[in-house]
């Protein structure tokens, strides 16, 4: 078993941005910019949010957190975003998901400009990325794509299935794994709640990439010996052992399936760190403008 690193491969990866964001902001006069706007109070939400805007500063990007109440309408919401495709030392704009209720995250999606859409969940990125045209790549998915690239795995020919089907990783893994690119090249099978026969499927995976946001829900009895397994779960549970009150669970039981497979993410310290790293390539191109 070989350990696909997060913490190894995003330290490397996050000096070449901090790099690169140095001489873009010579040449700019002013540094990359994201924004993120955060509504109500989730804790997963705000952990994220907050790392996001830690790794911002730590390259050299500026970050504003946007943060409303629980029951900004879903009107008040789209204006805000209006305003922000409309400023210009803005680069990069996040809505952090899951919203309330009553606000529509498809109508939140489509308000924001594509061209500052670091998230990569606007329709017109999403349909570029099928095409293999110039885009933002949602984060999680375009952060495995760069551990498989970086470890040089070749993934071409090979079997993955997909376990979760979210617009935020499932879908967008299946279209970069199936694209004739490297890594890509894959051949597909993208399984959800409704799959049958879920385990014969997911023993089928030469790579298999769990995102169901279920602790311990891939076990050793589904994986295949030798299977490249990325574990994308992020489970809190309440723990008294952790300085943070919170401990951390993948979607895969690591302890019984790493014995197995050929390599694999551990929880934490693989996908999530990875994550970050796409978020802040994006906002780097988003500000030197070479997607669009
Ligand atoms: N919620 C969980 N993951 C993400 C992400 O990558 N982006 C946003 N905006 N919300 C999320």
């Amino acid at each position: 078993m070989n350990l696909l690193d997060g913490k190894e491969v995003s330290t490397k990866i996050k000096e070449d941005i901090k790099r690169e964001t140095a001489e873009l902001t010579e040449k700019l006069g002013r540094k990359p910019h994201l924004v993120a706007i955060l509504v109500g109070n989730d804790g997963g939400s705000e952990t994220y949010v907050a790392s996001k805007m830690r790794n911002c500063e730590q390259v050299g990007f500026d970050s504003t957190n946007l943060r409303y109440d629980v029951d900004i309408t879903e009107e008040e919401l789209l204006n805000k975003i209006k305003e922000i495709n409309a400023d210009e030392s803005i680069d990069g704009l996040i809505v952090q998901l899951p919203l309330p209720k009553h606000i529509d995250p498809d109508k939140v999606t489509e308000a924001i400009d594509y061209r500052k859409d670091v998230d990569g969940f606007h329709p017109i990125n999403l349909g570029r990325m099928q095409r293999n045209l110039p885009c933002f790549i949602p984060a999680t998915p375009y952060g495995i794509m760069l551990m498989l690239e970086h470890y040089g795995i070749d993934t071409a020919g090979k079997k993955a299935v997909i376990v979760g089907r979210s617009n935020i990783v499932g879908s967008p893994m299946s279209i970069l794994l199936a694209r004739n690119s490297n890594p890509g090249n894959c051949t597909v099978t993208l399984t959800h709640s409704r799959t049958k026969d879920l385990k014969d499927e997911v023993l089928q995976g030469d790579i298999v990439v769990a995102a169901i946001g279920k602790k311990n829900f891939v076990t050793a009895d589904m994986v295949k010996e030798g299977a490249i397994v990325i574990d994308v779960g992020i489970n809190r549970e309440s723990s008294t052992e952790t300085k943070s009150g919170f401990k951390l669970y993948g979607d895969v039981d690591f302890e019984n399936v790493s014995p197995k497979s050929s390599w694999i993410t551990p929880v934490p310290g693989g996908v999530g760190l990875m994550t970050i790293i796409g978020l802040l390539k994006n906002t780097l191109e988003a500000a030197k403008g070479t997607v669009y």
